[in-house]
């Protein structure tokens, strides 16, 4: 069994156009999608019109949850921008999404962590604003119950994997379409992968158990962060550009 897991599109269509190539260039024909798909400066309703075609298994991102359980004018600035885009038939799709899903009895899938969809799962923060990889056993604790040799999160923007001391793999496949953000609760960090590629990983099961392979490829990066510069985003233009924040 081989598939590839895409998250955090945040909207970018370009880059998920790039990613849609690369798994077809891989012969690999399904798809797993860990939410965040739309908010952003960029182009939400052409991402939702490359996305929702694939009817790939998909799970509620905090920021697909934001289009739909506010009113807009309560929206923040990630929402304010891609709600305009969104046609009624998106937003009933996003509002249908479960907050998790199971791949075949194989493969658990969330957003952020399965208590909440807001909370980054293997990483932490330093004092200094820096997010770094957690604890194992702070990691485990959050992993209780969740009885599948593979788990896929997302939410942190960061690609890594984590083997439990159980033997279950964690895997953040990275973001297709944001590289980097910076955000002030519950105190001032940054996230930056520190290259501007379009991010996903490929799984495959192996006699061995589950193999993670991690994917970055390039796309017309600059064009998107134009885009961004017309809007008015400039984290996002220093993060699309360069994978930091600037
Ligand atoms: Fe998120």
């Amino acid at each position: 069994m081989q598939f590839a897991a895409i998250a955090d599109i945040h909207g970018n269509h370009l880059a998920l156009e790039a990613v849609l190539d690369d798994i077809k260039r891989l012969g690999i024909t399904r798809i797993v999608n860990l939410g965040d798909c739309f908010s952003g400066p960029l182009e939400a309703g052409k991402t939702a019109d490359l996305l929702l075609p694939l009817d790939a298994l998909t799970v509620r991102g905090n920021h697909d949850r934001a289009l739909t359980d506010r009113p807009a004018v309560e929206m923040g600035d990630w929402e304010r921008p891609s709600i305009a885009q969104l046609s009624e038939a998106h937003l009933d799709w996003i509002r249908n999404l479960p907050f998790s899903a199971v791949m075949e009895d194989e493969a658990y899938l969330c957003h952020a962590t399965p208590q909440d969809d807001n909370t980054y799962w293997t990483e932490t923060l330093s004092k200094d604003g820096v997010l770094h990889l957690k604890p194992l056993e702070d990691i485990e604790a959050l992993a209780a119950g969740i009885d599948y040799p593979l788990i896929l999160c997302a939410h942190s923007h960061i690609a890594r994997s984590v083997q439990l001391s159980d033997g279950r793999l964690i895997v953040n496949p990275g973001s297709v379409g944001c590289p980097g953000f910076d955000y002030d609760v519950p105190f001032y960090h940054k996230a930056q992968a520190g290259t501007p590629f379009a991010a996903y990983a490929v799984l495959e099961k192996t006699a061995r158990g589950w193999q993670p392979t991690f994917r970055q490829v390039r796309y017309d990066n600059l064009a998107m962060a134009r885009l961004a510069r017309e809007r008015g985003m400039g984290d996002w233009v220093s993060a699309l550009s360069t994978g930091w924040i600037g």
